[in-house]
């Protein structure tokens, strides 16, 4: 092999060489820009969903700050409910009253019986409400649900009128 072959052939490699790096470098730029996995730090709303995941089921609440916290939970529950007050009679009477009633549980009078106006022509109706709200005998004040309203009592005693 002569000297002038010996040249080329190097010149050759090397050609190749510096042409397989750039190649290199090249497949790294475009496999950089092609990363489709997003970083999830990166992107606010699934990490808060991941957090919404992981968090603790209860949470514990110790001294001023979590009697505030407590109190001003109670306040959203309570301005929850009463905005969602039903007053419609056949609701509140479904909700709590059937358990005993439908079915005259220790002898409550069923709705619409005569049992029911028996008792309305006795006591009318205004002492039936005052007897539903205080209770009576085994019968226990509101239905057994102080969360009840007046309201919401008279509605359903309405409802359970013949
Ligand atoms: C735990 C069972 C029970 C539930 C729940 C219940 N009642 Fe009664 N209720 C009774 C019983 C028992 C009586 C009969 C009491 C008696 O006269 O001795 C009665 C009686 C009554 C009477 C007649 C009172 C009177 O002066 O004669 C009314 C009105 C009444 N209930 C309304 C309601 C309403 C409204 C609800 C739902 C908010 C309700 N009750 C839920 C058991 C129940």
């Amino acid at each position: 092999m002569s000297q002038t072959a010996d040249h080329k052939l190097i010149r050759r490699f090397s050609v190749i060489v510096i042409g397989l790096v750039l190649l290199t470098v090249v497949l790294i730029f475009l496999a950089r820009s092609l990363q489709l996995e997003p970083d999830v730090d990166a992107n606010p709303s699934k990490r808060a969903s991941a957090e919404q995941r992981i968090k603790p089921v209860g949470g514990v609440r110790v001294g001023a700050q979590g009697a505030a916290a407590l109190a001003e939970t109670q306040a959203a529950t309570a301005s929850a409910q009463s905005a969602v007050a039903e007053t419609d009679g056949e609701q509140v009477y479904n909700g709590l009253c059937m358990t005993c009633h439908d079915a005259g549980v220790a002898d409550a009078p069923i709705p619409g019986s005569d049992q029911m106006a028996q008792r309305l022509i006795e006591k009318g109706i205004e002492t039936l409400v005052t007897n539903a709200i205080n209770g009576i005998n085994v019968m226990p004040p509101r239905g057994g649900d102080p969360g009840l309203t007046d309201e919401q009592i008279r509605a359903a005693v309405e409802f359970m009128l013949p």
